[in-house]
């Protein structure tokens, strides 16, 4: 068709796509419509959002690694209307600044997470001042070759987890948010901002592990003595010890020799955060995790 610019692959470090800066290549196809989202599905694939809650192995991961490009992001239409629908690629920090500048209050806990909207559906992200599913009404998903639009209630939210549809692409959401002022939106983002304080501002993926109920795994990390703790270039940050940064050139192997280290001195389990990609031993790499959850970054494989 003329003027629909077609998804090419191309070949990529996925580690450069990501926030902790770890991880081997991958082929990945950028899509700007739903032609090239249907090109891109046709083989085994997964998705990527911002890359910052992924590890991804040293030999990167064969599946097709799908991105959602520039027409997915939508953050013009957050014009001061409470209801409203939302790109996936639509990245986080200026959708919570504009939430602030236009008066609508929902977002502020969402201040400081270096999402895009699809990855933090996918994470159910958040704080303790708030997590995405608190506004999310609806989902629309590229699945089976077609979008469909899903209840929010339908997708399996939780403390940093979802379950989406095997396959499924977030291309779309609907958010409620309730009309307030800028200045009373800005006064809770402060709060926020307070408690972010201490998290290190380097190469990292943001929290490492859950945090176990009623405990927090960085206090657990710390009480063990784990800050600094460094292999290779992978270190538990001193400003939190539940964040593992990456000092320059830390592979994933550094990394996950680093996780098995902090769970044989933490005697409380402690449940990985972030999404594996390309580790084939999965749960040997990582003795003690859970298995992913259905659809929710594990691997993804065509919808037909
Ligand atoms: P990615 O890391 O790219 O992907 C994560 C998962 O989402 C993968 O399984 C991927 O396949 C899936 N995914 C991505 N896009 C889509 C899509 N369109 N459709 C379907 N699935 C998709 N998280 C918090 O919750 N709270 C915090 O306070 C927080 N602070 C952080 C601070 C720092 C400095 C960093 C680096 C990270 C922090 N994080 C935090 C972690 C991270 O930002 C969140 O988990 C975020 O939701 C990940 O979104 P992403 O777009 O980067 O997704
Ligand atoms: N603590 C220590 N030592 C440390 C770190 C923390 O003793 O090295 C103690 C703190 O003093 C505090 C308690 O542990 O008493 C909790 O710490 P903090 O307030 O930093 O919160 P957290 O539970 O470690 C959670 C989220 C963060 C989110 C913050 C702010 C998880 C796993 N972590 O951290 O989310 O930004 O609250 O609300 O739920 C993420 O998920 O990636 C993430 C960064």
């Amino acid at each position: 068709m003329p003027g629909v610019v077609e998804a090419s692959p191309s070949r990529v470090r996925l580690g450069d796509l990501t926030t902790l800066k770890v991880g081997g290549p991958a082929e990945l196809w950028l899509v700007e419509s739903d032609a090239d989202l249907a090109a891109a599905t046709l083989e085994p694939y997964r998705v990527l959002g911002a890359g910052s809650n992924l590890l991804v192995a040293d030999a990167g991961v064969p599946e097709r690694v799908v991105r959602l490009g520039r027409s997915f992001a939508t953050l013009e239409a957050m014009n001061g209307a409470p209801d409203v629908w939302l790109g996936a690629a639509t990245p986080l920090p200026g959708l919570v600044r504009r939430a602030q500048r236009v008066g609508l209050s929902g977002l502020e806990g969402l201040l400081g997470v270096p999402a895009v909207v699809g990855g933090a559906v996918a994470m159910n992200a958040g704080t303790r001042f708030g997590q995405l599913s608190d506004t999310l009404r609806e989902v629309e998903v590229f699945v089976d070759g077609a979008r469909e639009v899903l209840p929010a209630d339908a997708i399996g939210l939780g403390y940093r987890r979802s379950a989406l549809p095997p396959g499924a692409i977030v291309t779309r959401v609907r958010l409620a948010l309730t009309p307030s002022t800028p200045e009373r939106v800005q006064h809770a983002m402060d709060a926020v901002d307070a408690a972010r304080a201490g998290q290190p501002k380097v190469k990292s993926a943001g929290c490492a592990f859950k945090n176990p109920a009623g405990d927090s795994a960085g206090r657990l990390i710390d009480a063990a003595g784990l800050k600094g703790l460094r292999v290779g270039d992978a270190m538990i940050a001193h400003e939190h010890a539940n964040f593992i940064i990456n000092l320059g050139a830390a592979s994933a192997a550094d990394v996950v020799a680093l996780i098995e280290a902090v769970r044989a001195r933490v005697t409380v389990p402690l449940e990985l955060e972030w999404r594996r990609w390309g580790f084939p031993g999965g749960e040997r790499a990582f003795p003690g995790t859970t298995p992913e959850p259905r659809g929710a970054g594990a691997d993804r494989r065509p919808a037909r």
